[in-house]
């Protein structure tokens, strides 16, 4: 994977580009963790309404999970304190949530870098991108497990997380095989967190990850999840 390290952009035009590019980068008051989720509320509430993640909670502070120790249907479940692939927020649910907002309160050592890949920029053919949005595939989430598809109608986000997608034939395994060769491909983005970042990513538009991560780091980054 090529990866190039994420430009600061100016606090005075931090909603700008997240419209350009899909991600903006902002600096919190304080360093502490109440300001920093409280930044993040802050900033949150300009762009929608809150939505509940895994848990159920508005806020949640996560940190890198080993695989023993992680939610049984999330990704650490699978891939524990390894690269956790990119993946679109709560893919398990029908529409997935617009805005992720993570805010650092412990960029943890060794640190973990998070890192954003822009879906539009992986070159998929009309074919392609026919494929993704006419095949139907298996969304698992225990009971409430459905079927849809790769590409929203009409394009609006694409919904991928190899911890919840599921094909069921060999269209739907062409649909996988696709996505996850063009990200293997893909020129991603890394931030490296420093205390007091927050970054505001577009759910719709931008994948996320995480580089490998390790037992004990103190890495911490405080999430919300917003609806637009
Ligand atoms: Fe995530």
């Amino acid at each position: 994977m090529n990866t190039s390290d994420i430009a600061v952009s100016g606090p005075q035009q931090p909603l700008a580009s997240l419209a350009e590019r899909g991600w903006s980068r902002h600096s919190s008051e304080g360093t502490d963790a109440g300001t920093i989720v409280r930044e993040l509320g802050r900033l949150g509430d300009r762009l929608g309404s809150r939505v509940q993640g895994r848990a159920g909670a508005l806020e949640e502070v996560v940190q890198p999970r080993a695989a023993d120790d992680a939610h049984p249907r999330s990704l650490s479940r699978r891939y524990g304190l390894g690269a956790l692939p990119f993946h679109t927020e709560l893919s398990h649910r029908t529409r997935p949530c617009r805005y992720l907002l993570l805010g650092c309160i412990d960029p943890g050592s060794p640190a973990a870098a998070t890192m954003l890949l822009d879906w539009r920029t992986l070159g998929f053919s009309r074919e392609e991108l026919d494929l993704l949005e006419d095949t139907p595939i298996l969304v698992r989430s225990g009971r409430r497990s459905f079927y849809s598809t790769i590409l929203s109608p009409g394009g609006a986000f694409l919904r991928y997380d190899p911890g919840c997608l599921e094909a069921f034939d060999e269209r739907g395994r062409q649909a996988l095989r696709v996505v996850v060769d063009r990200i293997a491909g893909a020129p991603a983005q890394a931030h490296h967190w420093r205390q007091g970042d927050i970054l505001i990513i577009d759910n719709w538009r931008v994948l996320h990850g995480r580089t490998p991560s390790d037992r004990g780091s103190g890495r911490r980054l405080a999430r919300i999840l917003i609806d637009g």
